[in-house]
């Protein structure tokens, strides 16, 4: 017999069912850098990110108040190693321990860390007092792999690192582009760490740069990513009507130069993309419609699953450059004036990140200077909607849910503590069932309250009514 609740319910997941898969949103990605003295605190940035389409961050060190403050947000998470660090972790493997034990292990897994970038544009940095040495990064990332290894965490958090495009000698046309030949045998070992450990090749790129200097040559809308009527053909037939699927094929076609083609596909990240809003004089493209327009359509380009001309299929993740405005960053005018937000929290020019589907939000503008509104909206909600928990259906097969307790509260996994012993709040009953609606739960509310993060192989149920009982409390966002 089916109930009213069933059928409710029932309707609820056909609901978001339909909605999610007639538009197939992709994650978007966002730095979020901390060089400024005027930023809002990091528990602010959390809780105003919740109610966006930004569901990664990416963060330039481990800090701690922000590694809190992104605690079960269903927001993941891309950590560093600072350059000045690195020569530390390649050590040896205690040094890398140290640095997981004393830097992430606090917080996760109610964190979700998801990679560990070991230096930015590491090979290709020449600040004053650093000289990169490539067998100290590649040194590096293998103890920070080995030891998140030993201790089972492997599979979730992945270690990599982003590139400059100065890694590359020539990116045009991009069929031919080749690495650095300095660098060819670093990143062929980088390359070879990537494939066996299946993390991600990352790379920063900036059409805005490649225009700056070659405004009479470079279409000002091919560097916007726009449609460009001017379209670029490569010898190879490839026909390019952006510069950022151009750089893209390039670093594509640099890292199949190495051998790489045809073995398990290394897939790229855009791991900085942005446009500054405002420049030194003489910067006459850093205008807030520029900025406005290239956030814009990468954060579209983002959400789209689209691939470049060279891998129509394969998407690409994108993180854009950046949330804020940072005042305390060095260099040019155009360094500080990256963000879409001001340290004030407003908005420097008119960006939609409105999520349609993280529920229950009727913000129509999103910007940290307004008020949330997302608690007056009926909304649907998955993310930061109604209270919603995810429990064990009463008859599912006891095999499947040892499985799912084991996925569950495995390495890298969530919280589980309180149902391991007596001592633990949700230990009683020590039933297999219960234990499963409460590691069930505690990965639905961790990873955003999707419905597919409820269905554990058809053995989950949403439900609107809290499970918690006595002392044992079911956590909810
Ligand atoms: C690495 O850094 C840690 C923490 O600062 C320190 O205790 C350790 O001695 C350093 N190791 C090396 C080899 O520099
Ligand atoms: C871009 O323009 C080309 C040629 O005009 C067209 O075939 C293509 O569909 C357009 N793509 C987008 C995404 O608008
Ligand atoms: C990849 O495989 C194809 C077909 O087997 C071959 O023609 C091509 O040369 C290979 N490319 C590389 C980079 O090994």
């Amino acid at each position: 017999m089916v109930t009213t609740t069933e059928l409710f319910l029932l309707t609820f997941a056909l609901l978001i069912h339909t909605t999610f898969f007639s538009s197939s949103v992709s994650a978007v990605g966002v730095n979020y850098g901390t060089l400024g003295n005027n930023l809002p605190s990091p528990k602010k940035v959390a809780e105003l990110l919740q109610s966006t389409l930004i569901n990664k961050i990416k963060i330039y060190d481990t800090n701690p108040e922000i590694l809190q403050a992104f605690s079960n947000t269903g927001i993941d998470l891309i950590v560093a190693v600072e350059n000045s660090r690195v020569s530390n972790i390649s050590s040896d493997t205690s040094a890398a321990d140290q640095w997981l034990s004393t830097r992430l292990l606090p917080f996760i897994p109610a964190t979700s860390v998801v990679a560990i970038a070991v230096g930015n544009e590491y090979l290709t940095t020449s600040d004053e007092g650093f000289s990169p040495d490539p067998d100290v990064l590649i040194r590096a990332m293998r103890n920070l792999h080995s030891v998140l290894l030993a201790r089972g965490l492997d599979r979730k958090i992945k270690v990599t690192t982003p590139h400059s495009m100065a890694v590359l000698s020539s990116s045009f046309p991009p069929s031919s582009a080749t690495f650095a030949p300095n660098l060819a045998d670093t990143i062929s070992a980088i390359l070879q760490f990537l494939v066996d450990t299946r993390s991600r090749f990352m790379i920063n790129a900036y059409p805005y740069f490649a225009y700056r200097d070659n405004p009479e040559t470079v279409n000002l809308q091919y560097a916007l990513l726009g449609n460009s009527s001017t379209t670029v053909k490569d010898p190879k037939g490839y026909v390019y009507t952006n510069m950022l699927d151009a750089q893209m094929d390039a670093v594509r076609s640099a890292i199949n130069s190495l051998g790489f083609g045809n073995r398990s596909t290394v897939k790229i990240t855009v791991s900085e993309s942005g446009w500054p809003s405002k420049g030194d004089v003489g910067d006459i493209a850093a205008t807030k419609e520029n900025a406005k327009v290239y956030n814009s359509r990468l954060i579209q380009r983002a959400q789209s699953n689209k691939g470049t001309p060279m891998r129509p299929r394969d998407n690409i993740e994108i993180f854009v450059f950046s949330l804020f405005n940072e005042n305390k960053k060095k260099g040019g005018e155009t360094e500080r004036n990256f963000g879409m937000f001001n340290g004030d929290g407003s908005k420097v020019y008119e960006v939609d990140l409105r999520c349609d589907f993280c529920g229950g939000t009727t913000t129509t503008s999103f910007g940290f200077g307004e008020k949330d509104q997302r608690n007056g909206g009926g909304g649907g909600g998955a993310r930061a909607g109604p209270s919603v928990w995810c429990v064990a259906k009463p008859h599912a097969a006891e095999e499947v849910l040892q499985e799912v307790v084991d996925f569950c509260c495995g390495a890298g996994g969530v919280d589980c503590r309180e149902t391991y012993s007596e001592s633990g709040d949700c230990f009683e009953p020590n039933k297999l069932l219960a234990h499963a609606s409460y590691a069930m739960n505690s990965y639905y509310q961790m990873h955003g309250r999707n419905y597919w993060n409820c269905d554990f192989k058809g053995t989950g149920l949403v439900t609107f009514t809290d499970p918690s009982y006595g002392a044992c409390r079911y956590p909810q966002q």
